[in-house]
């Protein structure tokens, strides 16, 4: 059934209830149904436990520039916490000024992706810590490199003998990525406007807002962009106009994959601009349009998409208060 189909359904039981009890009960709670708050932690594995001691060091590695060949790229280099946990570039830029393919995505409430990447190529967190450390168009460094030159620093066996007490040779490459994928499970932003919403306070959304809410659910975008991050962590077909990016083709070899991308969440999407997988719309009122024309064959009017527009605003949470970490 399709989220419309289930709203109509919704709509007529709603409609028999008040055609027996007479009571003028607002329509906007059924809307509400279709969103998850975001919780302050995602899913954890069970072989990567959350300790303090993780995150620590997790911290320390993702803002570690000399694990890169360069010795001037880390993580926050693109993800950066001052640009909403991105770069606000189109494409990124790593190792020697190389510019990639793909927009840099926010890290920012990754932990609630089922997968990672605007491919789907890694399942998880930890599969995908590693990735860039290798990539020659981003940290260009090989892990044997990138363990040598941890293991310089005393203060990094420190680190690592606290956050992986039973491993005797802790500095390796298993427990860096458990480091860095533990550090972003924190990395999470709640109480965003719909949040509260949602939690029942009726003020913290504007009525243009509610308005968008209830678009996103009848236009059916609510189909793709569900769950607490608003994405089903599944890929679908979009062409931008221009890009050769063949996405989700190029893990599987599957024709059925050709141009799919894993849909993105839209939590904090109104600071995370440019939009796309290629960064090349750099507005949410174009890149809204554009997801309507292709994905729901529909064109907006002006007031519909500053409806949607104001709701993607709503959905902009608490960003995670971070010291960035003294590195040795
Ligand atoms: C040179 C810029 C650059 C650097 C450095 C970099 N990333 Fe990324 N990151 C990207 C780009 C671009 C993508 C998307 C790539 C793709 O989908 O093929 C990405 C994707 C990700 C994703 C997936 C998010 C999602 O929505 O799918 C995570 C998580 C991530 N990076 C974490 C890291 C970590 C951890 C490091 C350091 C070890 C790192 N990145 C270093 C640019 C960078
Ligand atoms: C069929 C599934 C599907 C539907 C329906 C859908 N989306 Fe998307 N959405 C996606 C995918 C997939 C992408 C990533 C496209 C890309 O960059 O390759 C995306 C990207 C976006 C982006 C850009 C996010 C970013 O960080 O780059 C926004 C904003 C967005 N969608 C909003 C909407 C709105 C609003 C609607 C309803 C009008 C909608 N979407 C309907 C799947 C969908």
């Amino acid at each position: 059934m399709t989220p419309r189909q289930l709203h109509r359904l919704g709509a007529t039981a709603m409609a028999l209830v008040l055609s027996v009890t007479a009571v003028h009960a607002d329509d906007t709670a059924e809307y509400m149904d279709f969103f998850e708050p975001l919780p302050y932690f995602p899913p954890i594995p069970a072989d990567n436990t959350i300790t303090q001691e993780k995150i620590d060091l997790g911290k320390m590695l993702f803002f570690e520039p000399r694990i890169s060949a360069s010795g001037v790229i880390s993580c926050a280099t693109c993800h950066n916490p001052a640009l909403g946990w991105s770069d606000r570039i189109p494409r990124a830029v790593g190792h020697g000024g190389q510019v990639g393919e793909r927009n840099t995505p926010t890290v920012l409430n990754s932990g609630f992706l089922g997968a990672q990447f605007w491919d789907g190529r890694e399942p998880d967190l930890e599969g995908q810590a590693l990735g860039p450390i290798e990539a020659d168009i981003e940290m260009n460094m090989t892990l044997a490199e990138a363990i040598e030159r941890l293991k310089e620093f005393e203060i990094y066996h420190e680190h690592f003998a606290a956050a992986f007490p039973d491993d005797p040779d802790p500095i390796n490459q298993g427990n860096v990525a458990l480091a860095i994928a533990t550090f972003e499970r924190t990395l999470n932003t709640p109480n965003s406007p719909l949040d509260r919403f949602l939690a029942g306070d009726v003020q913290a959304m504007t009525d243009q807002q509610v308005e968008g809410m209830k678009l996103f659910v009848d236009a059916g975008c609510v189909a793709c962009h569900n769950g607490p991050a608003l994405t089903d962590s599944n890929f679908h077909r979009f062409e931008l106009p221009g890009s050769t990016d063949e996405g989700r083709f190029l893990v599987t070899g599957d024709e059925a994959d050709m141009f799919a991308f894993r849909t993105p969440t839209l939590r904090n999407v109104a600071v995370t601009y440019p939009y796309f997988n290629n960064g090349s719309v750099d507005n949410l009122t174009d890149a809204i349009q554009l997801m309507g024309q292709q994905m729901l064959g529909q064109d907006f009017t002006e007031e519909e998409l500053s409806q949607l527009v104001a709701f993607m605003d709503a959905l902009t949470g608490e960003m995670p208060h971070i010291e960035i970490p003294a590195l040795p």
